[in-house]
């Protein structure tokens, strides 16, 4: 079973992806917490040189489909095989949300990108962990990053919002203004109805 958790720069992604490892663990299921871009060698060193240099959006976003194609082939489809939950920090609708809505790259190329790094393999849950842009912002200290900047973060918070619209049956948006403990028990209750998980 593949998890994703999605959503603008200070949505809580990696806090929540950390606890639902943490406790899918504590309850004896076999489960990978993965980050991307990263979590392989080669990932990892893609995602330092996304975040060195500024490039157009075309080379940026074939930097990410490679590092997500090796996170792929190395880590998460072989846990797949051996039955193992994986959960990923960010996945595809980052890119179609950030590259795609965000830098304006056509939606068409990007899909194709996404497909051929994932070989086809989607995930069967994604979180969308939804929160006001301001409240963003403030978590992540006022955009350290290109990423994280107002006007290109709006977009992308946007983007996210449209395309969870579009495939309801995978993308499940989640309130996460409220505290941690509160946004964890959105994730928990979705995963019981939706994977019939017994938690
Ligand atoms: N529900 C919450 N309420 C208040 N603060 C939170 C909540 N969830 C996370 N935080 C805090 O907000 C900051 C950003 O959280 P986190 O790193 O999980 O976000 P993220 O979505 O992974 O961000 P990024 O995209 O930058 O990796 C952290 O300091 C974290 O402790
Ligand atoms: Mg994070």
């Amino acid at each position: 079973m593949l998890i994703t958790f999605e959503g603008i720069d200070g949505s809580g992604k990696s806090t929540q992806a950390k606890k639902l490892y943490q406790y899918l663990e504590s309850l004896g299921y076999k489960t990978s917490l993965y980050r991307d871009p990263g979590s392989t060698p080669l990932a990892e060193k893609i995602r330092e040189l996304i975040l060195s240099f500024e490039t157009d959006p075309t080379t940026e976003l074939l930097l990410f489909e490679t590092a997500r194609s090796s996170l792929m082939w190395e880590r998460v489809l072989p846990d797949l095989k051996e039955g193992k939950i994986v959960i990923l920090d960010r996945f595809i609708d980052s890119t179609t949300a950030y590259q795609g809505y965000g830098r304006e790259i056509n939606l068409g190329t990007v899909s194709i990108l996404n497909h051929i790094a994932i070989r086809g393999r989607k995930p069967d849950l994604t979180f969308l962990i939804n929160i006001p842009l301001e409240l963003a912002l403030e978590r992540v200290g006022g955009g350290r990053t290109r990423f994280e900047r107002g006007e290109y973060l709006r977009k992308v918070r946007d983007a996210y919002l449209l395309v969870a619209s579009q495939e309801k049956d995978r993308i499940v948006v989640i309130d996460g203004a409220r505290d941690e403990e509160e946004v964890f028990s959105q994730v928990i209750d979705c995963l019981r109805e939706r994977l019939g998980l017994n938690l």
